[in-house]
């Protein structure tokens, strides 16, 4: 049976799903890279939801962590306890970040690690006597979350318009996306280009009012997997750093492993002062998210408040901590970021390759098991096609009912046209499942194109 009409019953409402999927299945079970349905149906799990479960569903090991956790306490309140969950985490994400980081600061999602971020680089402003620098810069085309704060710094105009006039004042510069550069430009161009309209933005609005540039390493939903343009980072830190303008890095989605290195700023050796994680850090297994900073992002702060100013009720929430330090210490054990690391640029190309039949697949691109597929209506021009078309939702449609899940974004190209579809598969999915994957998504793709 399935949740057929399920939307009249209290508490829920009308139902809209992104991907157009909109009778939705009642889930019931997960067993590693598969979920199963009230009816039974198996669905491989190629995308953990948006790019969430890192090492797959109902791990023992976790599910054991989890829960003698919980027969001992769910959750000491932050402001009267510290526990061994939370200690042993922050432990093992400072030894994973590398020395540059020494603090974390947990929430229970991304838009609320991203929030925490924001007020800790306006704090540091204020706590060295700076409380001018209170503007954010951010990228076109990026996504950063839902509360207010994390949407004000979003380029993602359909999730930002219902709710224009109360967002912050947030000055934005172009998406870094090498596939689809600005007019002009070379490829050895693009650093360049990208990080001198920063300049000229942080000196516009004038640095002594920045307080910080946000941007996603690899944007995710709001792109459809856009690695930023080789040297782009290492030149926009040098912007930042010109200008005394604070570098968020947003790994909400690409961190924790995904793209093959716990950071994903390890890739291009840069730290930044802030960085988030959320989706793989805990692995879907009980909500957990975490900002990370600097001493020297700290520092001011502990001199002049003693704290930092943020946090929820459930921040370090006891459980979820035994939660994020069982999936992190599986990763570990059975060295899945290296596996990502290895196999990531293998699978990559056998999706390149088994997509390359349809004219319609412009780019494959991604990092680890972070993979977007671009799919354009013409391919001199890269033309997208229109939005009325759905291409994307329909991919993720055929896919979920040949019983595949896929991640389909539209709106890449300029908030509204684009299609794509992200794969970002658990970190120890076999051989096989990386296969069925593949398989499932190339007959999507073309049954969703057939359809013309
Ligand atoms: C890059 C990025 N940042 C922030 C968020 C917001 O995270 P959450 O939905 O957990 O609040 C997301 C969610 O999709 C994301 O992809």
């Amino acid at each position: 049976m399935t949740a057929r009409g399920a939307g009249a019953g209290p508490g829920t409402g009308p139902r809209a799903s992104g991907f157009g999927i909109t009778d939705l299945p009642r889930i019931v079970r997960g067993r590693g890279s598969y979920l199963y349905d009230v009816d039974g149906k198996r669905y491989v799990d190629g995308s953990g939801g948006p790019a969430v479960f890192s090492v797959g569903h109902a791990h023992p090991d976790i599910n054991a962590a989890i829960l003698r956790q919980l027969e001992n306490i769910a959750y000491g309140y932050r402001y009267l306890f510290t526990s061994s969950a939370l200690e042993s985490l922050t432990a093992l994400l400072l030894a994973l970040c590398g020395p540059g980081y020494r603090h974390v600061v947990y929430s229970g999602s991304g838009s609320e690690a991203n929030e925490a971020a924001l007020k800790i680089a306006l704090q540091h402003f204020y706590c060295r006597g700076l409380p001018q620098k209170r503007r954010f810069i951010a990228r076109e085309r990026s996504w950063h979350g839902n509360t207010l704060g994390a949407l004000s710094v979003s380029g993602f105009a359909e999730r930002r318009r219902a709710f224009e006039g109360s967002l912050l004042d947030v000055a934005f510069v172009s998406a870094a996306n090498a596939y689809r550069p600005p007019e002009g430009i070379g490829a050895d161009g693009l650093a360049a280009h990208f990080a001198a309209e920063l300049d000229a933005k942080i000196r516009e609005l004038g640095p002594d009012t920045v307080a910080a540039f946000v941007f996603e390493p690899i944007v995710g939903a709001a792109g459809g997997v856009v690695p930023a343009p080789p040297g782009y980072v290492r030149a926009i830190e040098a912007v930042c750093r010109r200008h005394d303008v604070l570098l968020i890095a947003d790994e909400v989605m690409c961190g924790s492993g995904r793209s093959g290195r716990f950071r994903t700023l390890e890739h291009d050796g840069v730290c930044a002062d802030l960085m988030t994680i959320a989706k793989g850090l805990a692995g879907g297994y009980i909500p957990l998210a975490a900002t990370l900073c600097t001493p020297a992002v700290a520092a001011p702060i502990f001199s002049e408040a003693g704290a930092f100013q943020t946090g929820h009720t459930f921040s370090g929430h006891t459980a979820a901590c035994a939660a994020g330090l069982a999936v992190q210490e599986l990763i570990e054990r059975e060295q899945l970021i290296e596996r990502v690391r290895v196999r990531g640029e293998s699978f990559q190309s056998e999706m390149r390759a088994a997509l390359a039949r349809y004219d319609e697949v412009g780019d494959v691109r991604g990092r680890g098991y972070f993979i977007g597929i671009e799919l354009i209506a013409e391919r001199q021009s890269r033309r997208p096609f229109p939005r009325q078309r759905g291409l994307s939702a329909e991919v993720g449609r055929r896919g979920f009912e040949d019983g595949l899940i896929c991640y389909p974004c539209a709106g890449n190209v300029d908030g509204t046209h684009g299609d794509t579809i992200i794969i970002a598969p658990p970190y120890n999915a076999s051989d096989a499942e990386l296969e069925e994957i593949l398989t499932k998504l190339t007959r999507a793709v073309g049954a969703a194109l057939e359809r013309r």
